[in-house]
């Protein structure tokens, strides 16, 4: 029998190795490192001499046979939460919510346990915050309710017997990493309790039907803090970001068992917490401008179009080797376009140098994106805007020839809702009736046709 090697495992990342090492070359730390022993064989080789008589066989059963049971969502009245979590949140489940330090997680959490406080009981643990600190922030929520129940003890044992013996609908503890678990050796936030921590509380939502949501940190790279396993031990992972420059907080889910995970939800942090923004395109057709340069795309977030400006300012570079800078969208994407361009139209763009951005700091994907960034591309290099209140929606191939694109008509009626009155898309484009003049291009040599020759 081949011998089985001792290995070494860090307490703080879980990184494995077969040496024991000073300091771990994984999350940097020192002296973090324990000997593994392999376990002993407890039992004998499957089919030699295992016992099956002792064992009882299951009973399988027909999904038909199985009663049904519709549960009933929770709805915070939240909407734009309640549709990201994929219509009202799945009565037991596990949930945690994440993001950078300071974004909004507390906030926003104690803003949904105060709404689901009117009509369940919601047991709040806070770990990191003591209760007069969470008093202040929801005395500016206008979170105080008597019924929203608060405590700061942060061991988990602690946590899960209160709610073995009080049974309450929703638990919710911001956070996870500072729930410690007693007798452990590790310290709180190590990969081996944060992975402990999920999985008895994913016993405990499902044993004692209890919703728990959480609060997580990402780290530098954007993970979860500690391990990413943890995303595969709950039901569901909420993302909360923002990017962009007028700090809008986008809810987006990354994982989610009882609904999508392309949904956006949008929140804008005010003096009073955060407050919905159902519909985001009007903060960026407020920001629209009427410039060389700047075209209005369109891409599907969710159920969502968003209408975002690309803007482009080309210049004569006078390097030997022309600036890209892009951002917002793939860097391949803008230099590919710009390749087409100067190879049918014969406008030399790799003597000049390219900025592009997409308005808000928003980052996008798609090919539909394709002739909009094309048009602000070449109305740059002309220096001539494009027709006040126009949006391109329409791909890009590499014979140059301009392409339809899925979902035109949900476009369509977002563009009219905005006053947007000329439509650039694909010369074969299936379009509903639309109020909107509709501008069809063959390929990319009829796009020069709007733009004036000086
Ligand atoms: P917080 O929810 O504590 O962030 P997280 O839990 O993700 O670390 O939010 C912290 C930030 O939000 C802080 O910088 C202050 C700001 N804030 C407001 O602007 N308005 C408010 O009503 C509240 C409660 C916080
Ligand atoms: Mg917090």
């Amino acid at each position: 029998m081949a011998k089985q090697k001792i290995t070494y495992n860090c307490t703080q990342c879980d990184y494995n190795t077969l040496r024991w090492l000073g300091c771990c070359p994984e999350c940097n730390e020192w002296d973090t490192f324990k000997e593994i022993k392999p376990a002993t064989p407890t039992s004998t080789p499957v089919g030699k001499h295992t016992p099956t008589h002792t064992v009882p066989p299951t009973v399988m059963t027909q999904l038909s046979s199985i009663p049904d049971q519709k549960q009933q969502r929770i709805f915070s009245g939240i909407q734009e939460w309640d549709r990201v979590v994929g219509g009202g949140i799945m009565p037991s489940s596990f949930l945690i919510l994440t993001g950078d330090p300071g974004i909004g997680k507390s906030t926003l959490l104690l803003q949904i346990s105060n709404r689901l406080a009117a009509q369940h009981t919601v047991y709040y643990f806070s770990t990191e915050e003591s209760l007069q600190q969470v008093k202040l922030r929801a005395e500016r929520l206008g979170c105080i309710n008597d019924k929203l129940l608060f405590s700061d003890q942060a061991s988990l044992h602690t946590i899960i017997a209160t709610a073995q013996k009080d049974k309450p609908d929703i638990l919710i503890i911001d956070s996870i990493q500072n729930c410690s678990i007693s007798g452990a050796q590790s310290l709180p936030g190590s990969v081996g309790q944060l992975r402990e921590s999920a999985f008895q509380l994913m016993r405990l939502a499902k044993e004692q039907n209890i919703t728990i949501i959480v609060t997580g940190h990402i780290t530098k790279e954007g993970m979860i803090a500690g391990p990413k396993t943890l995303e595969h031990m709950v039901d569901a992972v909420f993302y909360l970001q923002g990017e962009d420059r007028w700090h809008t907080r986008m809810l987006r889910a990354v994982k989610n068992r009882f609904g999508t995970i392309n949904e956006l939800g949008f929140f804008e942090m005010q003096h009073n917490g955060l407050q919905e923004v159902p519909n985001i395109n009007e903060h960026f057709m407020r920001e629209l401008s009427h410039a060389p340069g700047s075209a209005l795309a369109s891409i599907i977030e969710g159920s969502k179009p968003l209408m975002l400006e690309l803007q482009t300012l080309t210049i004569q570079s006078k390097l030997a080797m022309p600036q890209r800078v892009i951002s917002g969208v793939e860097h391949k994407q803008v230099v590919l376009i710009a390749a087409i361009i100067e190879k049918y139209l014969k406008i030399k763009l790799s003597a000049h140098d390219i900025f592009f951005k997409v308005s808000g700091g928003f980052k996008i994907k798609g090919s539909a994106t394709d002739l909009g960034i094309a048009l602000s591309l070449l109305s740059s290099y002309c220096q001539q805007p494009l027709p006040k209140r126009s949006i391109s929606l329409g791909e890009i191939s590499l014979t140059g020839q301009i392409k339809p694109i899925n979902q035109i008509n949900l476009f369509v009626r977002e563009a009219e809702k905005f006053g947007i009155e000329t439509l650039f898309v694909a010369k074969n484009q299936k379009i509903e009736k639309t109020s909107c003049k509709v501008h069809r291009l063959h390929n990319v040599y009829e796009l020069l046709s709007l733009f004036t020759e000086e």
